[in-house]
Order: structure tokens, then sequence, then C-alpha cells
């Protein structure tokens, strides 16, 4: 894919924003595209800090195969990472990474971004890739896009 293309998909989630009726149907339609979009994008999913319990991450809206990882503590896996640093973590080769919590056997890369809120990180977009390491500074550079999209929702649909 080329730069090109990463800006129309950047452009088509940045209108999204002003259209979506709600924050979980903005989620869902991101999923949606980064995944029709991008073919090396084989999960694309939504985990967010738990309210009731901010030391955990909570599934949300997502596309590809059931996870096993439904809740994940902020100590654990490649999510909890990202959002305990407040850092993208790109990650080439999962199964070198002993941070790496599986979800398929299929995955060999990952990307994860986190997502924030008034300068509080709230929750973040998980991307794993059937291919090694598939994450090029575009593929970063456009998902942290998506997720300042989604913090910026957040803030002006305060729940
Ligand atoms: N691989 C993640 C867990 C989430 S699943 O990939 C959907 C991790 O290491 O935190």
């Amino acid at each position: 894919m080329s730069t090109t293309d990463h800006q129309t998909v950047q452009n088509e989630i940045a209108a999204l924003a002003t259209t979506e009726q709600s924050l979980e149907a903005f989620m869902q339609r991101i999923c949606e595209l980064l995944n029709q979009h991008f073919l090396k994008y084989n999960w694309v999913g939504f985990y967010m800090v738990d309210p009731n319990d901010p030391n955990t991450l909570v599934l949300g809206p997502f596309i590809g195969s059931i996870t096993p990882h439904v809740r994940i503590p902020l100590n654990e896996g490649i999510c909890g990472a990202a959002v305990s640093t407040g850092q993208t973590l790109v990650v080439d080769d999962v199964n070198s990474d002993p941070r790496y919590l599986a979800c398929s056997i299929e995955t060999k890369s990952e990307l994860v971004v986190p997502i924030s809120v008034n300068g509080k990180i709230v929750g973040e977009i998980d991307i794993d890739s059937h291919f090694p390491a598939a994450f090029t500074p575009e593929d970063r550079s456009l998902v942290e896009h998506c997720a300042a999209l989604v913090g910026s929702y957040m803030e002006s649909h305060p729940s």
C-alpha cells in the first residue's frame, strides 16, 4: 500500500468522526475500514481501560478471530505495556517478545497505539498481522491518527 492509500483511508476515517452517532459505532467502523483496506491488518480492535477496574483493559469493538484475551491486566501483554507506558508499540516478531499474549498462532507482528482523552490514557487500538514486521512508519502514523480521532471524539462526546 502506498502513502496515498494511507492518506485516503485517514481522510475517510476523519470524515466518519463527524457523522457517526455513537463512540461504539465509530470504533466499529474504524475496525472495519482498516481491516478492509489493508490485507495485512488481520485483527483490528480496541481495548479500553475498565472504568470500574482501572488496572485492567476490556475488549471493545473488533474485527477478526475471537480472542481469549477479553480482559488484560495493565501489567500483562503488549497491550498492557502500551497503555502503561503511553507509547505506541511496534513489535516486528511477537514470538520473540516475552510480553506477548497469543491471540492466534498465525499472528507474527503487532502494532498497539494508546488513545488519550484530556491527557489521560483511556485505551488503545491493537492490530495484529499474519506477516512479520508488517507495520511501516506510514502504518504507525495512520493508526496514531485514528487513535487521536477517537480521543477527540470522546472529548467532544463525554459519557
Ligand atoms: N497480543 C496482545 C493480546 C491481544 S490479542 O492479540 C487480540 C498482547 O500481547 O497484549
